[in-house]
This record gives structure tokens, C-alpha cells and sequence, in this order.
């Protein structure tokens, strides 16, 4: 967004304030789906639940991978009103129980649903099959994640040795598997990444059909990277690798899903915040601003974000360190930015590309409420 149109809202509607530009999104959306035409993409709500959000990409079409009890409502809240058939058909093809571990009470809340759900151990089958009967599985595989901004597989994923026999315990215990997921970890920008789990996943898939098991579903989970700068490769290059790996592996019937979280929304927000202090540290500027790592830039610390700073104003640049509002010392969000030392208290900084698992997972702590959300195109 242009910088003055930035300066415009910042000075009507005050800071810090996090511009969400649903336009982006709904780019975002129709970029994925038309570089992966058999791919129905499932947005993982934990990368931005914010209503309007969702709600945006319920209207462009999109399915739903969702975290918990309470991201299910949200979803559910949009289709509250319609008929029960046509309700639950929804929720069966388009929302996915992504969390491979989903406490009991959540899993009673949910069986009446028949939802899709997750696993990657043998406990969790039990607890499916005491708690959720009605919930249709997809068990997730442990994938090669190296080179991602977030790995994965240190926590998540069923070890493909022991995948066959999980299977089998699943089907003899009365429930069915309907497919097998991965996720290669989130910002992947090693796409040999995805070509690996894509041939460990068809191995899995095969032989279980081969045994009589009637597995359908291909999820493919989230990583894909957004563009943060020009040395992110494209996302259309890692969509033609995949394309190619599907028809190699995979048959036509064969329902391929993803889980795109941070592809769909990190470049469609932007926040201004504005210098509230300003001190010379150890000969160094630092730039006191009325946000940080418990707010806003909750993704510096949850995931491994590197962040952007940029001023309204020109000036000679030198290495200055940008803090965060909280008396807390561990609220330093970047020691390293290259801005303008004439900058004054008063003046804003606007930061690009924060939409995903920012405002997600900012707190109120000291008693910050965290930036404005201002949707604008929705
Ligand atoms: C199971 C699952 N699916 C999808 C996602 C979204 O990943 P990304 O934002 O990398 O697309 C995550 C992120 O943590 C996840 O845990």
C-alpha cells in the first residue's frame, strides 16, 4: 500500500494499527486455486482467525483446517442458519480437526458432526474411538521439514515404519481411515521437502490399498511460502512440482486437500506503529514503539519471523534496535534495522507482511490491548 495512503488511516483511526487488506487475500486464494487445480485448499485458521477473515475466504469458496473447538465455531457461525443436511455435508467436505491431539471433551463436542479428523499414534485412536466414533481419520505421517522456518516433525507425525500397522489397528478397531496428511513445516522454501513426503505418502497410500483399505484422501497440510522478499522462489514453481508429483503418484479419484495458513493472509497486512521513545543505548539508537514481541510481533518469538521495519520519513540511516512497549527486557523485536537516527517521538514505522501468526497469537500483557484491526476491501 502506498505510503501515504498508510499515513492517512494511522492519523484517522490511531496506532498502532494493523491494516488488513482483504483484496490480497482473496488474490492469494485464487492464485493457490488456480495453480493447483486438484487441490481443494482448507485455510489453516490459526494463521489469522479473525472473523472477517474467514469470512472473506468462506465467500471466495475455501475449506477450513481448524485447530480447536472454539476456531471450528467460527467457521461453523457462517453456516449456523442453513439446513441440517446441507450443514452437515459442509462440515464433512470442507472443514478439517487438523491437531493431531484433541482432548476428550472436544472430541464428544465434535461427534455429532462426523467431522475429519487427524491422528498420528495409537492413544489417539482410542480416544477417537471412545469419544468421536462418528469422526472420519486422516492419519499424518512424519515428513522431512529441514531447511522450513518452522519445523514440524520433532512434535508431529506418525513414523511411516509404524503407519501400516496404525492403519490396520484403526480399521479393526471399527473406525476408518480415509486418507494420510503431512505437513513439511510452515514458510518450506526447500521444495525437495514436498517431493519426499509426496513418495513416502503414496508408498503408505498404495500398500494399504493394496491390503483392501480404502484410503481416498491425499493432504498435503500447509508451508507453502509467502512471498515475504524477492529471494522467497515463486509459489507457481513449487505448484509445478506438485502438480507433476500428484499425476505421477496419485490416481485421478484420488482427493487431494491443503492446509494453507500463512500463504493465504502473511502479505495482506500491514501495521503502522509509532515511536513512543527514543534513547541512545551502548551508542546505539534504540527506537522505543508502542507495540512488540507480546503483541503484534508475537511471531518474532512463536515463529521464527523475521521482521521489517520502515520509516514515512527520509534521513540518514544507521543501525538502530527496535523495542517493544512492555517493561519486560525480552520485548526487543529487532536489534538490527537500518532507518533514519533523525526519527522523533511522534513519528510512525510501518511493517509489511505481518498478516500471519502475528495478531493470532499477541497477548495483553502490562496491560496493552495490541493494535487496531482496520479490514479494508472486505
Ligand atoms: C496441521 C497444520 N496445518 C496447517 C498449518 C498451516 O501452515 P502454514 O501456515 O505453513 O501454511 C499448520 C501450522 O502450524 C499446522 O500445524
Amino acid at each position: 500500500m502506498e505510503k501515504s495512503k498508510l499515513l492517512k488511516l494511522v492519523k484517522k483511526n490511531g496506532s498502532p494499527l494493523f491494516i488488513v487488506d482483504h483484496e490480497i487475500i482473496k488474490q492469494n486464494y485464487r492464485r493457490f486455486q488456480k495453480a493447483l487445480p486438484r487441490v481443494q485448499a482448507y485455510y489453516a485458521v490459526k494463521a489469522n482467525s479473525d472473523p472477517a477473515i474467514i469470512k472473506t475466504l468462506f465467500n471466495e469458496g475455501s475449506s477450513f483446517d481448524v485447530a480447536s473447538y472454539n476456531e471450528f465455531i467460527e467457521v461453523y457461525s457462517l453456516i449456523d442458519k442453513w439446513r441440517e443436511r446441507k450443514k452437515e455435508f459442509f462440515i464433512w467436505d470442507k472443514i478439517i480437526f487438523s491437531n493431531t491431539i484433541k482432548d476428550r471433551d472436544t472430541l464428544r463436542k465434535i461427534n455429532k458432526y462426523g467431522p475429519l479428523v487427524t491422528f498420528d499414534n495409537p492413544q489417539e485412536v482410542l480416544k477417537i474411538k471412545e469419544n468421536c466414533k462418528n469422526a472420519g481419520l486422516i492419519l499424518r505421517l512424519k515428513v522431512p521439514d529441514s531447511g522450513s522456518q518452522v519445523e514440524m516433525a520433532s512434535k508431529f507425525g506418525a513414523e511411516p515404519g509404524d503407519a501400516s500397522s496404525l492403519i490396520k489397528k484403526t480399521f479393526d478397531l471399527g473406525l476408518k481411515v480415509e486418507g494420510l496428511s503431512f505437513h513439511v513445516g510452515s514458510q518450506c522454501t526447500n521444495f525437495e521437502n514436498y517431493i519426499s513426503a509426496l513418495s513416502i505418502t503414496s508408498e503408505i497410500f498404495h500398500e494399504a490399498r493394496k491390503k483392501g483399505y480404502e484410503l481416498d484422501i491425499i493432504d498435503i497440510g500447509g508451508g507453502f511460502p509467502a512471498l515475504y522478499d524477492s529471494n522467497v522462489p515463486r509459489f507457481e514453481k513449487l505448484a509445478e512440482i506438485l502438480n507433476k508429483e500428484f499425476d505421477r503418484f496419485f490416481p485421478e479419484e484420488t482427493e487431494i486437500i491443503a492446509e494453507p495458513g500463512r500463504y493465504m493472509v502473511a502479505t495482506s497486512s500491514t501495521l503502522v506503529s509509532e515511536i513512543i521513545g527514543k534513547a541512545r543505548r551502548d551508542n546505539k539508537i534504540f527506537y522505543h514503539i508502542n507495540d512488540g514481541v507480546y503483541h503484534t510481533f508475537s511471531g518474532v518469538v512463536f515463529d521464527h519471523w523475521i521482521p521489517n521495519f520502515h520509516s514515512f520519513k527520509g534521513g540518514k540511516k544507521e543501525i538502530c534496535a527496535v523495542v517493544g512497549q512492555t517493561c519486560d527486557s525480552f520485548d526487543k523485536i529487532s536489534l538490527a534495522e537500518n532507518l533514519p537516527g533523525n526519527l522523533v517521538i511522534g513519528d510512525y514505522l510501518y511493517t509489511e507482511n505481518i498478516g500471519a501468526y502475528s495478531t493470532a497469537s499477541s497477548t495483553k500483557f502490562n496491560g496493552f490491548e495490541g493494535a487496531k484491526i482496520l479490514h479494508i476491501n472486505n
